[in-house]
């Protein structure tokens, strides 16, 4: 592509039987993130958020990166030339939907078809699940370029990898593939590039059969938590329990109801049929 890509066209998405199929879509700059995707990603996040059609979301890129992180032309070297206002107005920008995919209403994959750097890991740490292709490349480049891991990158390492792993990644500047991200619990599972899709469909075709106030009450939950006591955890259960009921009151009843008296499925083997559920 020679000719620049407009605002609308960094990112790409179609919608196929209840799953939002979202791509980072500039291949040829290996999908880095400009302050153009970063708004345009915002308004397709919000266009897909209470779509009925939707049940989860998953983001992966379009060509050989899932994203190389931000864009050093257009995010920073751009932005820092034009004053403090135009970079803290790209930081929030870029933030922005990091933060709406963290709290996002439906269950949402990250799907690493490539390349992940840097800023990418704050998206990657926004998507509740992450499967990865075994090749995929991720890395905290920041210190090869000369600052520290900056837009969360640090944090979202220090909360999926242990100290010793997230110390020698920032450090040092090497890239781990997919099978090793698997094992220091950066994504959960990493699968042949030619495998990823379909595992992802599985995946997401799972979650679909679940109570969707019950997804979405149990992600925030276990995003919450994490930095709460135990008390203060155990409180915030029993109240994000009730409030889900103020939502959906029948869901629970309904999944006792087959269990105990319909006898048609079991609770620890799958979910219960949701198509059955008055109300
Ligand atoms: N910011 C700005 N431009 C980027 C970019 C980034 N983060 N990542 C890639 N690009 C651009 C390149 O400058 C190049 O542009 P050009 O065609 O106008 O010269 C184009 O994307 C293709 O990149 P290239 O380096 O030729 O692709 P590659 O497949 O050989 O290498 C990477 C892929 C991801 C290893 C390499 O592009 C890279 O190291 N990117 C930077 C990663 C990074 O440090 N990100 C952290 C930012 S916080």
């Amino acid at each position: 592509m020679t000719t620049e890509r407009s605002e609308e066209e960094t990112v790409a998405y179609s919608i196929e039987n209840g799953i939002a199929w979202v791509k980072f879509n500039r291949p040829e700059k290996r999908n880095c993130m400009s302050p153009k995707l970063n708004r345009q990603m915002m308004r397709v996040l919000d266009e897909l958020e209470f779509d009925d059609k939707v049940g989860v979301l998953v983001l992966s890129g379009e060509g050989s990166a899932w994203s190389a992180g931000m864009d050093l032309k257009e995010y920073f070297r751009e932005n820092e030339a034009k004053g403090l206002g135009a970079t803290r107005k790209a930081q929030s920008e870029a933030y922005g939907w990091w933060r709406k995919l963290r709290w996002y209403q439906k269950p949402t994959i990250a799907m690493v078809n490539g390349w992940c750097f840097g800023g990418g890991y704050g998206p990657l740490h926004s998507c509740d699940l992450a499967f990865a292709a075994e090749d995929a490349q991720f890395g905290l480049s920041e210190i090869n370029w000369g600052i520290l891991p900056g837009g969360g990158a640090t944090k979202v390492a220090t909360n999926l990898l242990n100290m010793r792993n997230a110390m020698y990644h920032a450090l040092m500047g090497e890239n781990i593939d997919g099978k090793t991200a698997a094992e220091w619990g950066l994504i959960n599972e990493a699968v042949p590039l030619d495998k990823l899709q379909g595992r992802v469909t599985e995946v997401a075709n799972t979650l679909l059969e679940k109570n969707p106030v019950a997804l979405k009450a149990t992600k925030d939950a276990i995003r919450r938590v994490t930095e709460m006591t135990y008390d203060n955890a155990e409180d915030y259960l029993i109240r994000a329990q009730e409030a889900a009921n103020s939502y959906d009151n029948e869901g629970r009843k309904e999944g006792i109801k087959q269990f105990i008296d319909d006898k048609t499925y079991k609770p620890g083997l799958g979910a219960y049929d949701k198509s059955k559920q008055k109300g």
